[in-house]
């Protein structure tokens, strides 16, 4: 089967076999079709789009790509979340300990920081010595054991996502729904989950920025989830002002600490309460969301989840004095305060600003490659609709090179908007889609 022809047929509109698409992949994989095919391949679906079997074949064909775990015992309660990206969004380090804490067994394979966005890789790395390059066997020994781990991604895991993501990202071909049905859902069949908790964001710190993109997303993800065997549903959460009041990698790690406590920011607490929640009920740990929710916030608030991430920290090597002590954290050499622009109340916090600088204090990549400060960060001193007075702070900058400090100010001086009177603002989770949802507006 020749890539040309393959191209050819998809650029004219024309549906692919299950073998043109499983012939493709795996010359992509062994090299025997080249970049340039692979990128021509990549823009004639952005273009023509793919059917439900041609998504359905393109997933199969990715995770027949590499290996796949088994959990062994482990695998009829393992369950995982995947969010679509957003900034100061530390869900994953509260939920994975807490859903362990409850039964389930979370095997996450998790990213770095993209853009304006963080990625939980980098933020568990400010845990000193904490490790999240574990190979297979050691990632499996780990959930075992610990009942989650959180590592990156192996090599030998969905190879073809590996050399079509890297193309995706630099041919202008990341935004098209059965590519990122594909990329999202293969990684999480070949890390060996069978529930699924997306929480797919929309606002304007969102890969998805508009909402209706985000619906459709989310629904395609939920129905090809469903049809490759995975228990899977997917709320839909806006993402219009960072979560929490901590951005950066060990800052983050601080505050998920302080959720596994039972405290932190209430944004925070209730979209975690409400993914582990769900992670439970898609398990099957819990029948219903009342009980589900309850159980959640109890393994979260009594210390049970704590003790559990402060297993998984030291099976990855780190240092689990962090949990007791979270001062063994990195910190910046510097800090800065941001004051308010004016008296009033604080409108909007602009979440991509806030990512960019953040990004540019040094906790995220200018290029793929570049280190990461774990100290460096924002924190948000207030959240919209608080009350600033005179020359209040709203944020404060952590930094250790001074070079940073001067490219990220004008992009958090401009970050918070103070008015007279505080904007309406819409709830965090802006829905939930299951099976039955799904359904239902198929048939619609
Ligand atoms: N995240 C992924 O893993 N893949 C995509 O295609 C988009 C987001």
């Amino acid at each position: 089967m020749r890539a040309v022809d393959t191209i050819r047929k998809k650029r004219d509109g024309i549906a692919l076999q299950r073998d043109e698409i499983a012939s493709f992949v795996s010359g992509v994989v062994d090299g025997s079709v080249a970049d340039y095919q692979a990128s021509a391949f990549l823009m004639a679906v952005v273009w023509r789009g793919m059917t439900d079997e041609e998504t359905a074949w393109l997933t199969e064909a990715m995770v027949a790509s590499g290996e796949r775990v088994d959990l062994g015992p482990c695998a009829p309660r393992a369950v995982d979340k995947h969010s679509t990206g957003g900034v100061g969004d530390k869900t994953s380090l509260v939920v994975a300990p807490v859903v362990a804490a409850c039964g389930g067994v979370v095997p996450m394979m998790s990213g770095r920081g993209l853009g304006h966005t963080g990625g939980t890789l980098d933020k568990l790395e400010a845990i000193p010595g904490l490790r999240t390059d574990l190979d297979l066997a050691a990632f499996r020994r780990v959930v075992q054991a610990v009942g989650c781990a959180i590592v990156g991604q192996t090599a030998s895991i969905v190879p073809a996502d590996r050399v079509l993501y890297a193309l995706r990202d630099v041919t202008a071909t990341v935004d098209s729904v059965p590519l990122i049905v594909a990329s999202i859902l293969s990684k999480k069949i070949a890390e060996g989950t069978r529930g699924l908790v997306l929480d797919v964001k929309t606002g304007r710190g969102a890969f998805m920025a508009d909402e209706r993109g985000a619906r459709r997303l989310a629904a395609a993800l939920v129905s090809h989830g469903l049809r490759s065997g995975l228990a899977v549903e997917a709320l839909v959460s806006a993402m219009d002002v960072p979560l929490g009041r901590a951005v950066g990698n060990a800052l983050e790690v601080a505050e998920a600490i302080e959720v596994l406590r039972g405290g932190g920011p209430d944004d925070v607490v209730e979209l975690c309460d409400h993914l582990a929640a769900r992670m439970l009920v898609v398990a099957g740990l819990a029948d219903d969301e009342a009980g589900a929710l309850a159980g959640a916030r109890a393994a979260r608030t009594s210390g049970r989840g704590l003790e559990v991430f402060g297993r998984m920290v030291e099976a990855q090597g780190g240092d689990p004095r962090v949990v007791e002590q979270p001062r063994r954290l990195p910190a910046a050499a510097h800090r800065e305060l941001v004051v308010g622009s004016r008296s009033g109340v604080v409108q909007a916090i602009d979440a991509v600003r806030i990512g960019l600088a953040s990004v540019a204090l040094g906790a995220g990549r200018e290029r793929a490659g570049d280190a990461v400060d774990p100290a460096a960060g924002v924190v948000l001193l207030k959240r919209p609709g608080d009350p600033v007075a005179g020359a209040d702070p709203v944020l404060e900058l952590h930094f250790n090179d001074r070079a940073r400090r001067d490219v990220a100010w004008p992009l958090a001086t401009g970050a918070v908007d103070v008015a007279d009177e505080a904007a309406a603002s819409r709830p965090l989770i802006l829905d939930r889609l299951d099976a039955a949802r799904v359904a239902a507006a198929t048939e619609e």
